[in-house]
């Protein structure tokens, strides 16, 4: 099977495009590099001794776009491309809205044309909103808090339409809840730009130097420690989620929603705690206000994907510490 990864040279993308070469599947890469390094492409041929074809292309290009499907025949698409920061989309909605939107609309028009039906698509628990109960479970309500948030939704609303109206079309809509870790060869992992957002990124780069406290974004939340609490999965385990996904879309028509997270949630002193045991290294921090936006807990049910996949996340949170610290201090600087 020969796929498609937009976005492939990110965080996400790029350990999904190792776990597709190893299981034997061809891949090619459309990458603008917006938020990712073109070095990524050579850290995949380092570790899998295979290097994925790659297209420098924005998604969002349909010229390009048509061009690179004539070129190549592919089978299936993964559609990981997109502006991804929560607080950013709150700055520049528009942007986001015509990126995040228009990509997945030239890709299903592409696809459409050159006869290419499975759709695998990169979405995130940040449709559930703010839960009424947790563990969450695909049937419970969405409804989204930021214009990063919309995107995913109206993405899952696009590509189930199309799906409902195209009996060729199979699309498989991965809700992913909070990645980390990485690679264990320590070659590739999470890059982002500027001062991270995100936890464990923010944590590793205070453990290697680059920042010098962690600030805990509240300790007020009706949680055990009264810190947030996520369901953080290994990138390595959610990377072979997308390997189910696709032999999934291969046998079924239509659209399936699937959570893909380990149904344990850790609060943020947690992580700070099991990073600091596992990697030797204290992680100063100052418990600062909380984030707007934030919620108190997020953790996924994820039986569906278990018993409809077959797919477990396999790695535990010691796991995702010592391979985001095997990253980060094999990359100070990242790529
Ligand atoms: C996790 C916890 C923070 C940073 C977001 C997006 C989601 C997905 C993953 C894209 C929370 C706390 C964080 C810090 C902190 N992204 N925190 N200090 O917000 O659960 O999810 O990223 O798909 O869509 O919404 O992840 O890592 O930002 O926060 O205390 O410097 O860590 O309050 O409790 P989040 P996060």
């Amino acid at each position: 099977m020969k796929v498609l990864l937009t976005g492939g040279a990110g965080y996400i993308g790029s350990h999904t495009c190792v776990e597709l070469i190893e299981a034997g599947f061809e891949t090619v890469i459309a990458d603008n590099f917006d938020n990712s390094s073109p070095k990524v492409v050579d850290r995949i041929e380092r570790i899998t001794g295979t290097r994925p074809k790659l297209y420098t292309l924005d998604v969002a290009d349909k010229a390009a776009v048509d061009e690179m499907f004539e070129n190549e025949h592919f089978d299936a698409v993964v559609h990981f491309a997109g502006l991804k920061a929560v607080g950013e989309s709150v700055q520049i909605p528009v942007r986001y809205y015509r990126n995040n939107i228009d990509t997945t609309l030239t890709l299903l028009e592409t696809m459409k044309k050159y006869h290419v039906n499975l759709f695998v698509f990169s979405s995130s628990a940040t449709v559930y909103g703010v839960p009424e109960t947790v563990p969450l479970t695909e049937g419970m309500p969405t409804w989204c808090t930021n214009p990063y948030g919309w995107t995913k939704y109206m993405n899952e609303q696009i590509l189930t339409d199309a799906a409902r109206a195209d009996e060729e079309l199979s699309v498989v809509l991965l809700r992913y809840f909070n990645p980390i870790g990485a690679h264990k060869s320590g070659l590739i992992g999470e890059n982002p730009n500027g001062i991270p957002n995100n936890l464990m990124p923010y944590i590793t780069q205070v453990a290697v130097g680059k920042l010098p406290r962690l600030g805990v974004f509240g300790n007020d939340y009706p949680t055990p420690d009264g810190t947030g609490v996520r369901d953080y999965i290994h990138v390595v385990d959610l990377a072979k989620g997308h390997l189910k996904a696709l032999e999934y879309a291969a046998s079924h028509k239509g659209a399936e929603i699937f959570n893909l997270g380990t149904s344990q949630g850790y609060s943020v002193l947690d992580i700070v705690n099991t990073f600091s045991r596992v990697n030797g290294i204290e992680i100063p921090y100052d418990i600062k206000d909380r984030r707007p936006g934030d919620i108190a807990e997020c953790y996924a049910d994820p039986k569906k994907a278990n018993e409809i996949l077959n797919w477990h996340a396999d790695l535990g949170l010691e796991d995702m510490c010592r391979d985001s610290w095997n990253w980060q201090k094999n990359n100070p600087q990242g790529y």
